[in-house]
């Protein structure tokens, strides 16, 4: 478990004192404090207020607002202001920036339009943040830094000169000699060897864009590998001139990033910036059936998964919308509160809104704060001194950790080799999605688990069932975890194409569950494609129809494993599409498919997991429950994201921490609104 870096719900938000005019300071600090915020992150992109030009440093300006926040109490997050160099420097050295796969540079005007390798960058950000630290480090109103701002945002490819350089030396770490990378890259298909290192680059542009697969897959571990470097610079700087209990965090969640290893070296907290109302977008049909907002609720359970008592950087609070792009309605009355319920519901301690105050000028302008432009009191600063009146009556909340009924598991390598490889990808997001769903409409909450070379038995053990969608790639370390995770007594459920590939993304020359095959007790014969030609293949399951969608492994059991259900159609009909197989105290279930909501629902009901509070209370599917415990007490968040009134029954009497005692019988949640029981 983490650290609890906010023993009470605390409330924050983002402030950007270069945005206004001084005489405006004073009064906006004493706002937030009479709104209950206690928190404010400051200084991410505000490089020129410390470093004007090149090697001159000055600290006048953020003394003036740090001494200012302490005398008003006000405690502060300090960002590194990494994301956004300056003119004067990528001017300079404009081998510092990005650039784009055809080796355009990015240029100055926006922000994260550096690299993260060019030594010349990683030497001036490691001085601003020296000096940075060296001066405030010890100030007492800060009492955390943020590095940098979204690593890996807007931007999470990398093709400047230095990356190509540092990709070369990440190989030659990795694999030593140019035969061992020529062989791991299968570089003899289409004539690729190599034989020079400097004929090595991140990808280029290519005739219709396609990748060699396995370097594709080597490039993202680079980039991941690059940014947690520059991550890590930045932490060990930070670690030598704050003061005891100032903690590390920075703000995610974005891709080609182990996030977990991420925050193991570098951070103390982690931070999520959740923003739902990008499931209302103007440029697109709305779709009335998705779970919409709803869905963000899957970015915190994987939040929840990098750090159990995470915080929210940047919550939003106002309509979206860059001048250019990403427009979005304001929130209704109640879905500020909700989805800051929604934070907490999943594990959040600290949730800091995005932003204070709308800015009057520039990109950003139509991405709505708290406030707007005309700087009056208004409904949503309403909401905000709600949430922090509601965060009181939540208090036993702080630092409880998340309930699940089961885990979904993951790793880097199929993540990201789910990324670059269409077969791979297919079942990857049309499982991912189900399993997400079918916990929403069942109330089965869930977790996500990581496998990483630190996870242990006990990490596993923590959930009686995990569900491994489709390991593609499947190491002996993983896979001897899994086998002693069931052999103690655990069910884990599996789907088609496990096992079929090694860490290099090869195709393994063995059948299929690979090296998982010693514990399913199941070959794979055959396999394909659900044909678009035929009609949707099911299978049968004691009588009832069991989804198969997608892709379709035929399946075999040895000795001692049973098929629980068999292909009805196709020119597989009445092979094995189930088979259970018994491990130790536990058992495997092998399901040839991808997984759909529908064969979720059987498959948690038959594993005893299933809606694990339905003797306390009946929701409808149109409500979230999620679960959070500590000291033996288990508090249930009910949400209802919709538009309408909701009801829900409790089949025994609860206390509410927000009305107190309810009674047995039915219960209406208004719009946008929440219910917070203690069972
Ligand atoms: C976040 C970012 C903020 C702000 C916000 C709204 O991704 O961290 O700095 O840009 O989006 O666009």
């Amino acid at each position: 478990m983490s650290k609890q870096i906010w023993p009470t719900l605390t409330m924050g938000t983002c402030y950007y004192p270069e945005h206004w005019d001084e005489s405006l300071w004073l009064s906006d600090l004493r706002r937030m404090k009479e709104a209950g915020i206690s928190v404010i992150r400051i200084g991410e992109f505000a490089w020129n207020k410390f470093e004007p030009r090149e090697g001159e440093f000055t600290f006048d300006f953020f003394d003036r607002f740090l001494d200012l926040c302490r005398q008003e109490g006000m405690q502060v997050i300090f960002g590194t202001p990494t994301a956004t160099p300056p003119a004067w420097l990528t001017e300079k050295y404009p081998e510092v920036l990005n650039a784009f796969i055809d080796g355009t540079l990015m240029r100055h005007g926006l922000r994260k339009h550096h690299n993260y390798t060019s030594p010349k960058y990683l030497e001036l950000c490691a001085r601003v943040v020296t000096q940075i630290a060296r001066h405030l480090g010890r100030h007492p109103a800060i009492v955390g830094w943020q590095i940098d701002n979204e690593l890996n945002c807007e931007c999470n490819t990398f093709y400047a000169e230095s990356d190509s350089v540092a990709f070369r030396v990440f190989l030659r770490e990795k694999y030593g000699t140019l035969e061992e990378l020529n062989r791991s890259w299968g570089t003899v298909f289409w004539n690729q060897d190599y034989t020079g290192w400097d004929q090595v680059y991140v990808p280029r542009p290519t005739a219709n864009g396609s990748q060699n697969p396995h370097m594709e897959l080597d490039y993202i571990r680079f980039v991941s590998h690059s940014a947690r470097r520059f991550c890590a610079m930045q932490a060990e700087i930070l670690r030598q001139h704050i003061g005891e209990g100032v903690y590390i965090t920075t703000n995610g969640l974005f891709g080609h990033l182990d996030n977990h290893a991420m925050t193991r070296e570098s951070l103390d907290v982690y931070t999520y910036d959740s923003y739902p109302n990008f499931a209302f977008p103007l440029d697109q049909a709305f779709n009335h059936s998705a779970l919409n907002d709803r869905s963000w609720s899957r970015s915190l359970i994987e939040t929840r998964s990098v750090c159990p008592h995470f915080g929210i950087m940047e919550q939003q609070s106002g309509s979206n919308g860059w001048h250019s792009r990403m427009e979005g309605p304001m929130p209704r009355p109640g879905q500020l509160t909700l989805w800051s319920i929604q934070s907490i519901a999943h594990g959040a301690d600290f949730v800091s809104y995005f932003r204070w105050r709308t800015c009057n000028f520039s990109t950003e302008m139509y991405w709505h704060g708290i406030l707007n432009y005309d700087n009056r009191d208004n409904r949503r600063l309403q909401e905000v001194r709600n949430v922090g009146r509601l965060m009181k009556q939540l208090a036993p909340v702080a630092g409880a950790d998340s309930k699940a009924a089961f885990a979904l598991v993951r790793d880097y390598d199929n993540q990201w080799d789910g990324e670059i490889d269409m077969w791979h990808r297919r079942i990857q997001q049309a499982s991912e999605q189900a399993v997400f769903e079918a916990s929403q409409y069942t109330h089965t909450p869930y977790d996500m688990l990581y496998l990483q070379p630190e996870t242990t038995l006990g990490d596993l053990t923590r959930y009686p069932v995990l569900i491994y969608p489709h390991a593609e790639i499947l190491t002996p370390e993983r896979s001897d975890l899994l086998k002693a995770y069931v052999e103690q007594g655990g069910t884990l459920i599996i789907g088609c194409r496990t096992g079929q590939k090694d860490p290099d993304g090869h195709c393994v020359m063995q059948p299929m569950p690979g090296l998982l095959a010693g514990i399913t007790g199941t070959q794979v014969e055959d396999f394909t494609f659900c044909s678009p030609a035929e009609p949707p293949v099911t299978a049968i399951w004691n009588g009832e129809t069991l989804d198969t969608p997608v892709f379709n492994d035929i399946l075999t059991a040895t000795p001692g494993a049973k098929v629980l259900a068999r292909y009805a159609s196709s020119f597989y009909a009445g092979e094995a599409a189930l088979v259970e197989n018994p491990v130790g105290k536990g058992r495997v279930l092998h399901l040839g498919s991808a997984f759909s909501v529908s064969n979720l629902r059987q498959l948690l009901a038959y594993t005893g997991v299933l809606s694990p509070w339905q003797d306390i209370i009946h929701l409808p599917e149109g409500l979230e429950l999620t679960a959070r415990e500590k000291d033996g007490r288990t508090f249930l968040f009910l949400l209802n994201y919709r538009s309408e009134a909701q009801s829900f029954t409790l089949l025994k009497s609860a206390a509410s921490l927000i009305h107190g005692d309810l009674p047995a019988g039915q219960h209406t949640l208004p719009a946008y609104g929440f219910e917070v029981i203690e069972i």
